[in-house]
C-alpha cells in the first residue's frame, strides 16, 4: 500500500495541466462497447479506474490501443462475458456496463459496483428504470443477472437526478425499440459528454445537460471519437491549493462555467482569481471568511468538492458549516483534519468548521478519494511532514498528482 509524504508550507507557483474528467471517461469506455467497429476516446486520465475498466474491455474480446492519453477500442470482434465480482468491485463505474451490455447483448450479469465508502450508494433507480425497459432482474447475494427478451423504450421518472443512473439509463435506451424519455435527469458535464460521444456514433439524443433527456432506440452504432472533458473536481481541487498556498498558481485546462459554483464559494471566501480563455489565476487568500456551503446536485456546489473544500475553511476565521444533502456520510476526512489541529464537528449532515487553527503535520489516512484530496491540501499547508496511508484512493481519481504537485513547488513523494 503506498503512502504520500509531504513537507507543508511550500509555496505553489507555475501552470498545472487539468487532466480529462474521471467520470467521464470512466462511462466512455464502457459506452464504447456500442460502437460496431471501433472508437478512439482522448484525453482519458491514467488512473486505476481505467485500468479495470480496459481489463472488462479485454473479456468482452475487443482489442485496446494505447497511446499517451488516448485509447482505441476495436469492439468488432466483441463477444458476451459476464462480469467477475472482483472486477465489478474495484469501482463504482462498472455499473455502466449493465447498461451499455443490456444495448448490446439484451444480457448483463454482473456484480454490485465498488468505490468509495461514503454512504449507503443503492442502485435501485438503475434497477427501476431498466425495469421499465422491459429488463427482468435476478439478484443472488451481490451478484444481478439482467434480461430482456427486447428493450422497449418507456418513460422513466427518476426520483432523484442521479448520475450513475442517467448515464446507465441513456446507455440502455439505444438499444430498445422506441422512444425513452428520462425525466428528472442529471445534469451534469459527464452527461453531456457521453451524449456527445453517443450522438456521434450515431445515436439520436436530445435534452443531455437538461433534465429531460430523449433517446431514440437505434439499431446498430458506427465507430466513434470524442475527447474527454477537462476534469472539474481535479481543476477545483487545484484552485483551492492556490487560494491555500498558490502564488500565482495557473490552472491550465478549465471549462469555466462547469465550476462557477467552486469559483463563487472561492470569491465569497476572499480569494480573486484572473481568467485568460481557459486558464485559471489564482493566489493565497490573505484573510479566508467563513462560508456556508450547501452541496447540490449540478449546477450546484458539487459534492465532491466538499471535502476539499473543508480544508480550505479550516483557514477562515469564524464558523464555517456545511452541509452535505448528496451523501449521508462523507466526512470522514474530518477525523484526521482534527488530529492535525482542525476544529471540526459533523452531525448528521452538517459539518461545522471553526477556525482559523494551524494545521501540524501527522500520520492520517484517506478513507476516501476526495476526503484523501482534502488531506493532501491539509498536508501541504501543515507545519512539518504529513504522511497519508491508503493514497490509492486519491491516485484512483487524480492522474499524476505527486508529479503535477512537485512541478508547481511541492515537497510531495509517493513511499
Ligand atoms: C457520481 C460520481 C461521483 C459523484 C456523484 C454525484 C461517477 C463514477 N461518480 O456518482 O463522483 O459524487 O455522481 O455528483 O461518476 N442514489 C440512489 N439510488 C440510485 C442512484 C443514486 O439512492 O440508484 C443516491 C446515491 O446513494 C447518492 C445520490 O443518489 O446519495 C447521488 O448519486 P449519483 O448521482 O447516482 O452518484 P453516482 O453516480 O454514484
Amino acid at each position: 500500500m503506498s503512502k504520500l509524504k509531504i513537507e507543508g508550507g511550500h509555496e505553489l507557483t507555475g501552470t498545472i495541466k487539468i487532466s480529462g474528467a474521471k467520470n467521464s471517461a470512466v462511462a466512455l469506455i464502457p459506452a464504447a462497447i456500442l460502437a460496431k467497429t471501433s472508437s478512439t476516446i482522448l484525453n482519458v486520465p491514467k488512473i486505476n479506474d481505467i485500468k479495470y475498466l480496459i481489463e472488462i474491455m479485454k473479456l468482452l474480446n475487443c482489442r485496446i490501443t494505447i497511446e499517451d492519453n488516448t485509447i482505441s477500442i476495436d469492439t468488432s470482434k466483441i463477444k458476451y462475458h459476464q462480469i467477475p465480482e472482483e472486477l465489478s468491485q474495484m469501482m463504482r463505474a462498472s455499473y455502466y456496463y449493465m447498461g451499455a451490455m443490456l444495448a448490446k447483448f439484451k444480457k448483463a450479469e454482473i456484480s454490485f459496483p465498488g468505490g468509495c465508502k461514503i454512504g449507503n450508494r443503492p442502485i435501485d433507480l438503475h434497477l427501476k428504470g431498466f425495469q421499465k425497459l422491459g429488463v427482468k432482474i435476478k439478484q443472488e447475494k451481490n451478484k444481478y443477472t439482467l434480461t430482456a427478451k427486447e428493450l422497449i423504450g418507456a418513460k422513466i421518472y427518476l426520483d432523484f437526478a442521479s448520475v450513475g443512473a442517467t448515464i446507465n439509463l441513456m446507455l440502455a435506451a439505444i438499444g430498445a425499440n422506441g422512444t425513452t424519455i428520462i425525466e428528472n435527469a442529471a445534469k451534469e458535464p459527464e452527461i453531456v459528454n457521453i451524449a456527445a460521444f453517443l450522438i456521434n456514433m450515431g445515436a439520436h439524443i436530445t435534452g443531455a445537460g437538461t433534465s429531460t433527456i430523449t433517446i431514440e432506440g437505434t439499431k446498430e452504432l458506427d465507430k466513434g471519437i470524442i475527447e474527454v472533458f477537462p476534469d472539474r473536481i481535479e481543476a477545483s481541487t487545484y484552485l483551492i491549493a492556490g487560494a491555500l498556498i498558490g502564488k500565482n498558481l495557473t490552472i491550465d485546462g478549465v471549462i469555466k462555467e462547469h465550476i462557477n459554483a467552486v469559483l463563487d464559494k472561492l470569491v465569497e471566501v476572499g480569494a480573486t482569481y484572473k481568467i485568460d480563455n481557459n486558464k485559471i489565476s489564482i493566489s493565497k487568500i490573505k484573510k479566508v471568511k467563513p462560508s456556508n456551503i450547501k452541496t447540490l446536485v449540478y449546477p450546484g456546489f458539487p459534492t465532491d468538492a466538499q471535502q476539499p473544500f473543508t480544508t480550505l475553511l479550516t483557514q477562515a476565521e469564524g464558523t464555517s458549516i456545511i452541509t452535505e444533502t448528496i451523501y449521508e456520510s462523507r466526512f470522514k476526512n474530518t477525523e484526521y483534519l482534527n488530529m492535525m489541529g482542525a476544529k471540526t464537528e459533523y452531525n448528521g449532515n452538517t459539518l461545522t468548521i471553526t477556525g482559523k487553527t494551524e494545521l501540524i503535520g501527522k500520520e492520517i489516512y484517506a478513507s476516501d478519494l476526495r476526503g484523501g484530496a482534502s488531506l493532501v491540501l491539509a498536508g501541504l499547508i501543515a507545519k512539518g511532514t504529513t504522511i497519508i496511508d491508503n493514497t490509492e484512493h486519491i491516485l484512483r481519481g487524480y492522474e499524476d498528482i505527486v508529479t503535477k504537485l512537485q512541478k508547481v513547488g511541492a515537497k510531495i513523494e509517493e513511499i
